[in-house]
């Protein structure tokens, strides 16, 4: 019975999913980025923003994977920082990180089609 206990509750961690908030706080996230206003990094709905508005159905899958891999040089606010790689996150995470990040997009102080933290070069690209 103690065994059996035990391997539920290892389990646990994989059959019950995560939330985004739970992610971003283990993963530190939010020491480089915020929601809606601008940080060391781009903000979150601004982000959103520029994907959905650049990539289309793409979005998704070109946010996953540049918290797999990293990022640099999208953003030319930013264009000395680094975003880091995230190889430990799961397809599933990183696929849920995704949709809150697109998400947080309706938050992003638009002037035009511009998010926060986007400068007007990148709009025009
Ligand atoms: C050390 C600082 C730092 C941390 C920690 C960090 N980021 Fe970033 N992130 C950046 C910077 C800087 C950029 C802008 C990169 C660029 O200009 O291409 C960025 C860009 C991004 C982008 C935009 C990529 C694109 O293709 O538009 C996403 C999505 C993102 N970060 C998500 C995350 C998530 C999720 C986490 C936590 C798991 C995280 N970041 C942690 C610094 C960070």
């Amino acid at each position: 019975m103690k065994k059996i206990v035990i391997i539920i509750s290892a389990l646990s961690g994989f059959l019950f999913a995560q939330t985004a908030q739970e992610l971003i706080n283990q993963n530190g996230c939010f020491a480089c980025h915020s929601v809606a206003s601008k940080k060391t990094a781009p903000a979150f709905a601004g982000i959103g923003m520029r994907n959905k508005h650049f990539n289309g159905s793409n979005a998704k899958v070109v946010i996953m994977n540049s918290i797999k891999y990293g990022s640099k040089g999208k953003y030319p606010m930013f264009a000395n920082k680094t975003m880091p790689a995230f190889k430990n996150l799961s397809q599933k995470n990183l696929s849920i990180l995704a949709d809150y990040i697109l998400e947080q997009s309706s938050k992003a102080q638009c002037n035009g089609k511009r998010g926060q933290g986007m400068s007007k070069k990148v709009i025009r690209q």
